[in-house]
């Protein structure tokens, strides 16, 4: 069995780069010496049939055919981070038995559910799961924006609407949107796709709109607040897409520094590990040893990425190191009371009244409560 897990980029329409896919499965054809399965990994939309048909016809022996099967999740993750990862469940798309039980016999040690399906089936999975979820992240953050408007706090109603079992609670809470290396690509493909069959997916349409306006969203909050970015320095604290990744594709940190700069803001940062990947995008940014280095002095931190070491940090010496007080929480990590009571002006995302937060707080506290009852 031979796994292709190459890249699958997005082109700028939209449409997805198979490029790596095409020249890792010619090697292939080029190399095997007998039946072979050749599992691909990598993402990507609708081309099994033709990858199949190529190979068909370059390697006519039956013996050196190139076979392809199936869209599990497990190994890229495990690539990129490398704790340990079982998945919930495991896609298998084969275009036929024998393909189909190679597959299960390998995966046989791990418990998690098998899916047997059909390829086309198999990669709309894989789609269709991602998609979902930045569909809920867009929607959690539409929800959030609602609430800054009518004083409610989006963290008591995503924890009310997370215990609903039919919609659970991953994936809805709000901030700065979605980035990374699947959901803006995968959506994005998804719904190419959906537009070369001639079909109007408006949802998918609507979920990348609102990701891209929920950052506009909060760079707008920032420089209210701030009455312009010109002249001001800004620690931003968090770069990497999400935490425990030092991954920078499609990162909401990227588009918030071209702001920052753009509108004449002088830029420090800290991340615990996405520095040295951040630095081919700007190279001419600080970059601090610590949060405090990069807070010292600043006129406002913006912070980007929840890292546990943000969740933690010593908030009293945050202010005292800053020359001014606003912090802009892309993440909401942080106590909205608690921060007003430190002295800093938070701006935060779905958490407009501070005293309705900490009233919600205060009722949440009595959650056990009202749960054992
Ligand atoms: N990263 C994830 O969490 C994740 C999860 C599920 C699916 N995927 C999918 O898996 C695929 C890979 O994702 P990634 O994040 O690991 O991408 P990546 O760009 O980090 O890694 C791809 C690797 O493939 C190598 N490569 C390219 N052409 C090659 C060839 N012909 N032979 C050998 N190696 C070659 C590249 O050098 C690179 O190291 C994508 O399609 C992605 O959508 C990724």
């Amino acid at each position: 069995v031979v796994y292709i897990c190459v890249g699958t980029p997005p082109r700028p329409d939209g449409s997805t780069d198979m490029t790596y896919i095409e020249g890792a499965a010619a090697g292939i054809a080029e190399s095997i010496e007998r039946y072979t399965v050749v599992v691909n990994k990598s993402t990507g939309p609708g081309r099994h049939r033709r990858l199949r048909e190529e190979d068909d016809h370059r390697q006519p022996a039956p013996s050196r055919r190139l076979r392809r099967g199936l869209e599990p999740r497990v190994s890229a993750r495990r690539l990129r981070h490398p704790r340990r990862h079982e998945p919930d469940r495991i896609v298998i798309g084969a275009p036929n038995q024998v393909v189909a039980l190679r597959i299960l016999e390998l995966y046989a040690p791990l418990e998690s559910k098998m899916i047997l399906t059909d390829v086309a089936s198999a990669e709309m999975i894989k789609y269709a799961s991602n998609a979902f979820l930045a569909m809920k992240i867009s929607f959690a953050n539409s929800v959030a924006n609602l609430c800054e408007k009518v004083g409610a706090d989006v963290i008591q109603v995503a924890k009310g609407m997370g215990t609903d079992n039919r919609i659970g609670a991953a994936f809805l809470q709000a901030g700065l949107g979605y980035g990374g290396s699947c959901f803006p690509k995968d959506v994005r493909s998804l719904l190419h796709t959906a537009q070369d069959n001639g079909y109007d997916f408006p949802l998918l349409t609507a979920t990348v709109n609102t990701n891209e306006a929920q950052t506009k969203r909060f760079i707008a909050k920032m420089e209210a607040a701030l009455g312009g970015f010109e002249g001001k320095k800004i620690a931003v604290l968090g770069l990497a897409f999400k935490a425990n990744t030092d991954d920078m594709r499609e990162a909401k940190s990227l588009e918030v520094i071209e702001a920052l700069l753009a509108g004449g803001a002088t830029v420090t940062t800290f991340d615990p590990i996405a520095m040295e990947n951040t630095k081919s995008f700007y190279p001419n940014i600080t970059y601090s040893r610590t949060a405090f280095d990069a807070a010292s002095g600043a006129d406002a931190v913006a912070v980007l990425t929840e890292w546990n070491e943000f969740k933690q940090i010593n908030l009293e010496r945050l202010k005292e190191v800053m020359n001014g007080n606003l912090v802009f929480d892309g993440r909401n990590l942080y106590d909205p009371a608690k921060m007003e009571r430190l002295g800093f002006q938070y701006v935060c995302v779905g958490r407009g009244n501070v005293s309705a937060t900490a009233e919600a707080a205060q009722l949440a506290s009595l959650d056990g409560f009202a749960l054992n009852k």
